[in-house]
C-alpha cells in the first residue's frame, strides 16, 4: 500500500526520492508526491496518479538541487485519490511537511479539534492533522523531534512518518507505531523508506525502527528514542538484499520473473534444514526443543488471501504427517471472534510481507490471551516477523509482484518440513520420514519440469481466456490447491472463479455447469483419484468443458485438456499442482491484456484494514 522514501545527504534529493518511490510502485498506489527543502522554502510536487506522472510534473518546473526531501506513494483510504489529498501535507505556514503511512483512527476528532482553533484544511486526509498539530507543538518543543512526540500523544492508530521542517536543513525526523520504517545508513547519507526495496540501491546497512519509537536523522547519522523520550540505541544489520533482486533481469514482468525463480527459492528454504540421518527436518528458529514439539496438541495456521491457502496446505500436511489436529483460519476474522485460545495450540502467523495488518493484529490478539504464536514470514525485519520473536522465514526472496507466487510455494515447503519435524517426535516412522526428506530434496527439479511446460499451458489458456467465469474443483490435497488457483485467476485477470470441494458440486453449484462453464479439476494420483475421476464425468455429461491437472495416467478423452505435474511423494502433491495454475492465470491474464504485476485495486502489501 502506502510508500515512504526521504532522504538527507549531498546529493539532488528529488531524483533519489523519485527512484524510491519507482521501487515502492508494486505495493500499489493512486497518487505520488514529493517535498524537498531548499534555502528555507519547501517545495511540494504532487498529483493523482502514477510515480511516471509525478515525474513530469516535476520536469515542469525548473531543477531543484535540494539535498533533503521526503516522498509518498498514496492508496486512498481519508479521502478520495486527489492532487489535494495526496503526500505531503503541510501545515498552514508551510513550515512542516509530513508524509504517513497508516490510518489515525481519530482523525476525525482531531480534524475538528484543529477547524474549531481556525485551522484551515486543505484536504480529507487524517495526515494533514498530523502537520498542522506538529507545527502548534514547535512553539513549546526543544527540538522537532519532541514536537513530533508531543503531537503523536494526542493520536490513536497506526503511523510510519517521516517529518521536515522548513528551519532545520539537513534534518527528518522519523516515527513509527504499526507501519514499518527502515532507516538506510549511507556514507554521509541517510535515507528513509517504508520498505527495503526503496534502499537497497543505495546501502544494505538498515535500521528497523520498532513500533513507539522516534528517529531523528541527519546526514551523518541518526539517533532513536522511544515515545516516552528514552534514548534507544540501535545498530544497523545488513540486509542480504542486492539491488537486482528488485530488477526484471530481462523478464518480462514480475511474476513470470518470480514463477521462474521458484526451483531457487525453495532449494534456499530447504538448505540446510534437511536431516537425512534422522529422517527430519531442523528449523532452529522456532525455539521448540523436541520436548516442547511433543507438548503441541493442535496447530491452527492464520493469514489471508493466498497465505491462507497455504495454511490450509499446512494444515492437511500436519495431519497426514504429525496426526495432531490442524486447520486453517483467515487471519481477517481472527480478532473478531473474540477466539478461544488454547495454551497446547501452536499457531502459526503466515505472511510473505510480515505487515498485513490482519494478520499482525491476530498475533497481537494470540499473545495478548498467551498464545504461542510463531512466524512463517518472508520479509526479514518485519512487524509480524517480530512481533512473533520466532518462526521459519520463508526465503523466497524479494517478491514484487502482486500475485504471490515463489513465497506461497515457499510457504508450503516450509509447512511440509514443520509437519515432518512434528511428525517425527511422535510416531512417523523414519522409513516415512526419508521418504518426504527425499521428496522436499526433488522438488526444484520437479518444479522446473512444471516449468517447462509453460507453452501447452499457454495454449490452453488461450483457448479459454474468453470464459466469464471458471469452476476450481479439489478434493482434501486438491481443495486449497483449487482455492489458490481460483484466487489466482481473478486476481490478476479479473474473471471470476470460484473455488468448490469437489463433491460439493452435486450439492448445489452442478446446476450451473455448461458449456460456457469451463471446470479446473485438481486430480492427484492418491486414494480420491476415482472419486476426481467421477468429478470429471459429472461435469462432461452435463457438456462443461475440463481441464484436469494430474500425475496419474487418466483415461483418454476423459478431460478436454490435461496439465500435466510429475510425480512425487503423494503428501508434496500440493505443492507441485500449485505451479500449473500460476501459469494458467499468468497466461490468461497475459492474453486478456492485464497489467499483471499490479491488477486493478490491490496493493501488494495490506496495511489497513
Ligand atoms: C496473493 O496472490 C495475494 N496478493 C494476497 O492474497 C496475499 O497473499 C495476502 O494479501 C496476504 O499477504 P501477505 O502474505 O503479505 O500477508
Amino acid at each position: 500500500m502506502c510508500g515512504i522514501v526521504g532522504y538527507t545527504g549531498t546529493r539532488e534529493a528529488t531524483p533519489v526520492l523519485v527512484e524510491g518511490l519507482h521501487r515502492l510502485e508494486y505495493r500499489g498506489y493512486d497518487s505520488a508526491g514529493v517535498a524537498v527543502l531548499r534555502r528555507g522554502k519547501v517545495g511540494v510536487t504532487k498529483t493523482a496518479g502514477r510515480v511516471r506522472d509525478l515525474r513530469d510534473r516535476l520536469a515542469e518546473s525548473p531543477p531543484n538541487p535540494a539535498t533533503v526531501g521526503i516522498a509518498h506513494t498514496r492508496w486512498a483510504t481519508h479521502g478520495e485519490p486527489s492532487d489535494r489529498n495526496a503526500h505531503p501535507h503541510l501545515d498552514t505556514e508551510g513550515r512542516i511537511a509530513v508524509v504517513h503511512n497508516g490510518i489515525i483512527e481519530n482523525a476525525e476528532q482531531l480534524r475538528a479539534r484543529l477547524t474549531a482553533r481556525g485551522v484551515e484544511l486543505v484536504s480529507e486526509t487524517d495526515t494533514e492533522a498530523l502537520a498542522h498539530m506538529i507545527a502548534a507543538e514547535l512553539a513549546a518543543a526543544d527540538s522537532l523531534e519532541d514536537a513530533v512526540r508531543a503531537a503523536l500523544r494526542h493520536v490513536e492508530g497506526t503511523y510510519g512518518l517521516v517529518v521536515l521542517d522548513r528551519t532545520r536543513p539537513d534534518e527528518l525526523v522519523v516515527a513509527r507505531n504499526g507501519s514499518p520504517i527502515v532507516l538506510g545508513v549511507g556514507d554521509g547519507e541517510m535515507f528513509v523508506a517504508s520498505d527495503v526495496a526503496a534502499l537497497v540501491h543505495h546501502t544494505q546497512r538498515v535500521v528497523f525502527l520498532d513500533d513507539g519509537e522516534l528517529a531523528t536523522v541527519h546526514p551523518g547519522g541518526y539517533r532513536t528514542s522511544t515515545l516516552e523520550a528514552r534514548r534507544t540505541s540501535k545498530e544497523p544489520t545488513t540486509v542480504e538484499l542486492a539491488a537486482d533482486d528488485y530488477e526484471l533481469g530481462g523478464h518480462s514482468d514480475f511474476m513470470r520473473k518470480e514463477m521462474a525463480e521458484q526451483p531457487e527459492a525453495v532449494a534456499r528454504a530447504l538448505r540446510g534444514r534437511l536431516d537425512d540421518r534422522f529422517a527430519t527436518a531442523h528449523l532452529g528458529g522456532l525455539g521448540l526443543d523436541p520436548m516442547a514439539l511433543r507438548a503441541v496438541r493442535r496447530v491452527k495456521f492464520l493469514g489471508c488471501g493466498s497465505a491462507y491457502y497455504a495454511g490450509q496446505m499446512g494444515a492437511t500436511l500436519v495431519e497426514e504427517l504429525a496426526r495432531i489436529p490442524a486447520d486453517a483460519e483467515p487471519a481477517s476474522e481472527f480478532r473478531y471472534r473474540d477466539p478461544v485460545v488454547d495454551p497446547d495450540t501452536l499457531y502459526v502467523a503466515i505472511s510473505q510481507s510480515g505487515e498485513t495488518l490482519d494478520t499482525l493484529a491476530a498475533v497481537q490478539e494470540l499473545r495478548r490471551k498467551g498464545g504461542r504464536v510463531i512466524g512463517a514470514v518472508n520479509v526479514v525485519g518485519s512487524a509480524i516477523a517480530r512481533e512473533c520473536g520466532s518462526g521459519v522465514f520463508l526465503h523466497a526472496g524479494p517478491e514484487v509482484s502482486v500475485a504471490s507466487t515463489k513465497a506461497l510455494t515457499n510457504m508450503t515447503v516450509s509447512f511440509a518440513m514443520l509437519a515432518l519435524l512434528l511428525g517425527r517426535v511422535r510416531d512417523l516412522s523414519a522409513a516415512a520420514g526419508l521418504r518426504v526428506v527425499t521428496g522436499l530434496r526433488a522438488l526444484p527439479e520437479r518444479i522446473e519440469e512444471v516449468l517447462a511446460d509453460d507453452e501447452r499451458v499457454r495454449e490452453v489458456a488461450k483457448r479459454y481466456a474468453h470464459a466469464r467465469h471458471m469452476f476450481f474443483l479439489g478434493r482434501v490435497r486438491g481443495w486449497p490447491v483449487a482455492r489458490e488457483g481460483a484466487q489466482k485467476l481473478k486476481e490478476i485477470s479479473y474473471v471470476h472463479a470460484e473455488a468448490y470441494q469437489a463433491a460439493e458440486l452435486k450439492h448445489g453449484p452442478l446446476a450451473l455447469i455448461d458449456a460456457d462453464m469451463p471446470s479446473v479439476v485438481l486430480v492427484p494420483d492418491d486414494d480420491l483419484l476415482a472419486k476426481n475421476i467421477g468429478t470429471i464425468e459429472q461435469i462432461k455429461a452435463r457438456g462443461g468443458p475440463v481441464i484436469a491437472v494430474t500425475n496419474a495416467e487418466l483415461p483418454a478423452g476423459l478431460a478436454d485438456e490435461v496439465l500435466r505435474v510429475p510425480r512425487g511423494e503423494p503428501e508434496l502433491d500440493p505443492i507441485l499442482l500449485t505451479v500449473p495454475l500460476q501459469l494458467l492465470a499468468y497466461h490468461i491474464a497475459a492474453e486478456l491484456g492485464r497489467d499483471i504485476d499490479k491488477p486493478r485495486n490491490l496493493a501488494k502489501s495490506v496495511t489497513v484494514e
